[in-house]
């Protein structure tokens, strides 16, 4: 059960998690929801993670539009920010809260995606010359570089509501209770709007040159990434019909994450290379942000990253090992070099 750091970090660059094409031993197809993990491992969880990553990638490129598909550049632009190699971490986190839960899951896929949809829009947005201004993502220069700012808008405002297209689509919901369908959607839109990442991203943009305080710099984080994974958790809880007391623990569980994931996130920033990130480090403190080795320095935020995943894998103790998925993924959140 123990992840080895080193060999995670050896395995992880910008645009993908391993440098393994096929990984050694890959674990069957149907092995989603009740599959006893009592025996997982570390080198499961590199398996688990490609595959998932795998299906991910595979579903968003055939609900994609063609970038043939008119308006070209439109469906070109959106693809290639989409298809550039993201880690996939929010669906991944709906699929494998889905699994702890552990009852079938129907338009899992479909919600999971929604979720990687959304995160690309805001990606795009962000880097934006009025918001961060960043030349370089997942490994490629960012949207606007390409295809200029008002393509790069308007390919945001498009994932953003294609992902809701996907969650209310019957051919990809069929057998999703219209109920707990729009339970889903709601999840979605709160995670990602004016009281989650949006929100999230006007107090970030807000708070820049500012001498912010520690608790201002968590609301921050809570809102711009926490409340997407936060979302991303509850869905896939929530699309396998989670009791009230499940999802109770997994969204504290999501929150915990979500920090650790911003904080790893703040001291990458300090610590990577454009290599290993795919984007530009040192970016934060040329934009005048505090963030969270501001505060703590390296070593302390890196602490209190691990501390946020120690606390985020102890409010899994009421699952049994379905949940180890989840458990790895706090681990993984928290190691990762990108
Ligand atoms: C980066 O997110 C932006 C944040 C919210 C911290 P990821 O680290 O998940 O980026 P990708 O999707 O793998 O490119
Ligand atoms: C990005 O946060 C958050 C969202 C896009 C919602 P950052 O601006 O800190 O992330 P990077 O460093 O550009 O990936
Ligand atoms: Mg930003
Ligand atoms: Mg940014």
């Amino acid at each position: 059960m123990k992840i080895l750091t080193s060999h995670l970090s050896r395995l992880t660059f910008h645009g993908a998690w391993f440098d393994t094409p096929q990984t050694i031993c890959y674990a069957p197809r149907q092995f989603s929801a009740c599959r006893d993990w009592s025996a997982f491992t570390s080198m499961d969880i590199k398996d688990y993670l490609e595959q998932k990553r795998d299906d991910v990638d595979r579903f968003l490129d055939s609900v994609m539009p063609s970038a043939t598909t008119a308006p070209t550049t439109l469906h070109e632009s959106m693809r290639y920010s989409l298809m550039a190699g993201g880690k996939r971490v929010r669906p991944i986190l709906a699929i494998a809260s889905a699994e702890a839960v552990g009852q079938p899951a129907p338009g899992l896929m479909p919600i999971a995606c929604s979720l990687e949809l959304i995160h690309t829009y805001s990606l795009i947005h962000d880097d934006l010359p009025a918001m961060d201004n960043d030349d370089f993502r997942r490994g490629k220069p960012t949207n606007h570089k390409v295809y200029g700012d008002a393509m790069a808008i308007l390919a945001g405002d498009a994932l953003l509501t294609i992902a809701f297209d996907l969650c209310s689509r019957p051919d990809l919901m069929k057998g999703c209770d219209p109920a707990r369908q729009v339970r889903l959607i709601h999840e979605l839109a709160f995670g990602s709007g004016n009281m989650g990442m949006v929100g999230g991203q006007v107090f970030d943009i807000q708070a820049e040159n500012k001498d912010i305080d520690l608790p201002t710099l968590q609301n921050i984080h809570k809102h711009k990434t926490g409340m997407l994974i936060r979302a991303a958790v509850r869905m896939g809880a929530i699309a396998a019909g989670a009791q009230d007391r499940q999802l109770d623990d997994l969204t504290s569980y999501a929150e915990d994450v979500g920090l650790a994931f911003q904080i790893a996130d703040d001291v990458l920033n300090v610590t990577g290379t454009r290599e290993e990130l795919g984007k530009n480090p040192n970016t934060d403190a040329e934009r005048g942000k505090k963030t969270y080795p501001t505060f703590y320095g390296t070593e302390g935020a890196r602490k209190l990253a691990d501390d946020c995943a120690v606390r985020a894998i102890t409010r899994l103790s009421s699952f049994g090992p379905a949940a180890d998925p989840l458990r790895e993924l706090a681990r993984y959140i928290t190691s990762r070099k990108n």
